[in-house]
């Protein structure tokens, strides 16, 4: 049955559960339904066309409508439609886990998949807490994170995130999420605000300051990204990561790269930790692994956190019906395929200084106060007063972002994200196949409409 346009507008209305959206804002108007992606451009149901400036959520790494991702999808469903990796194998996860193996750092060697990112966040959390209570440890249960992180809304990933905002509602949590600075150099402190490199050197040395305070025996992990996506792509200051790792060391704390975003390409290798030169305890991602073809999830954990189970009658008590999914994970695989055949990666490294710069040239608007990222992720960051970083007031956010910004960059034919999660921001994470015609395209629809917020502020 094929709805027509008005039908879809009435069900979607009536029977759609939109996720974090406030539904409010469709009873005067359309919700948006896209039908289908070609490459970089998805269309709606009036067959308009847009560019997705943000891959879907961070998603379409190869871009849309790659029809061997969807054979390889039919061709493993005709096979092996399912069965568990709860004490069974199949051989498309089997491959998979070699391969993440393979291409991750160090001796990241054992793959545990889930379906989603917040699965593998709080995977992680029960696997750190699981290991040191078999370690002799026990008391280890925290987990740092920065401010303004996002890392998932499950009760246990919501506890991680350093968004007080999205929790307030399901409130209490898991106890144990300890907040430390993020990496806002633009917003960095005046005492480190002259050079990027003493700032990182505040920033990692405050993880170690939340050790100390909250007692470093009851801390189990710190949990960071590559680039951290909320609060508009902060980028890790030169030496940040390898300062984290010593700390982590000294104390015995587990670092977890959260490469849901950053992993498979964003940054221009497979691993954000790569592209930043440190080797962490777990990576946990999802997203891209599949450039969303299927969902799936997991976490890549170092050989020794696997160590304790691996004897006796210890077991890891944790699992997920569709983890693993033999459709996910043979579109996984093929998803890695295009990735090598189309030498992606590549394409990337040898296009983000175009990017950046084309996205550079947005520094002459008066609401354009910084511009940040990296690879083919990017953050800009808007204010009121550029001399000053005065940045909107609730209502001017409001009026700003919500009522503005977010619907008309979208009626001009740009799919990104106009998120005042932190300070207002406009978030850009295209397909990795964008070239400069598309970085032109992005520049142009943001330099008109954001002049017309300017105008109407
Ligand atoms: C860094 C990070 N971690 C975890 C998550 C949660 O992933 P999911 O929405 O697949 O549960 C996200 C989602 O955007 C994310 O950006």
């Amino acid at each position: 049955m094929t709805l027509s346009s008005d039908e879809l507008q009435a069900a979607a209305k009536q029977h759609l559960w939109m996720h974090f959206t406030r539904m409010s804002s469709y009873n005067d108007g359309d919700i948006p339904v896209i039908v289908r992606g070609s490459g970089p451009y998805v269309y709606d149901d009036k067959g308009k066309r847009y560019l997705d400036g943000l891959a879907g959520l961070f998603v379409s790494m190869v871009g849309h409508g790659r029809t061997e991702l969807a054979e390889a999808a039919s061709k493993q469903a005709s096979e092996l439609a399912y069965f568990p990796l709860w004490s069974y194998a199949h051989p498309a996860a089997v491959q998979l886990a070699a391969r993440l193996a393979e291409l991750a750092p160090g001796d990241l060697n054992r793959v545990f998949f889930t379906t989603s990112g917040s699965e593998a966040v709080e995977s992680a959390w029960k696997l750190a807490k699981a290991y040191f209570k078999r370690k002799g440890e026990p008391a280890r249960y925290k987990v740092l994170s920065r401010e303004y992180a996002y890392h998932g809304t499950s009760m246990g990933a919501l506890a991680v995130c350093g968004l007080s905002a999205i929790k307030h509602d399901f409130e209490p949590l898991p106890p144990g999420g300890v907040r430390v600075p993020n990496t806002n150099f633009y917003r960095a402190p005046e005492f480190v605000a002259d050079d990027e490199a003493t700032f990182g050197v505040w920033a990692a040395d405050e993880i170690e300051r939340a050790i100390l305070r909250e007692d470093a025996e009851s801390v189990a992990a710190v949990y960071l990204e590559p680039v951290q996506n909320s609060g508009g792509c902060f980028t890790p200051p030169p030496g940040y990561f390898q300062r984290v790792r010593e700390i982590c060391d000294k104390y015995g704390v587990l670092l977890v790269s959260d490469e849901v975003i950053c992993a498979f390409g964003r940054l221009g290798y497979y691993f954000g930790a790569e592209r930043y030169g440190y080797v962490p305890d777990i990576i946990t991602f999802a997203k891209g692994v599949t450039s969303g073809y299927s969902p799936l999830g997991g976490m890549i954990v170092r050989d020794e956190l696997m160590e304790p189970f691996l004897q006796g009658h210890a077991t890891f008590l944790h699992g997920i019906t569709f983890a693993g999914h033999p459709v996910s994970s043979a579109v996984a695989l093929a998803n890695l395929d295009v990735f090598e055949r189309d030498n992606i990666l590549g394409n990337v490294r040898s296009n983000e200084d175009g990017f950046r710069a084309t996205l550079d040239k947005l520094n002459d608007l008066p609401i354009v106060g910084n511009v940040r990222g990296a690879g083919y992720f990017y953050g800009i960051e808007l204010v009121k007063d550029k001399s000053t970083k005065e940045t909107f007031n609730d209502d001017e956010s409001e009026r700003l972002l919500r009522g503005f910004l977010s619907h008309a960059l979208f009626d001009a034919g740009l799919v990104c994200r106009a998120d005042d999660r932190g300070d207002p921001v406009i978030q850009l994470a295209p397909p990795l196949i964008c070239t400069q015609e598309h970085f032109d395209e992005m520049e142009q629809i943001l330099r008109s409409v954001l002049t017309e917020a300017w105008a109407k502020l």
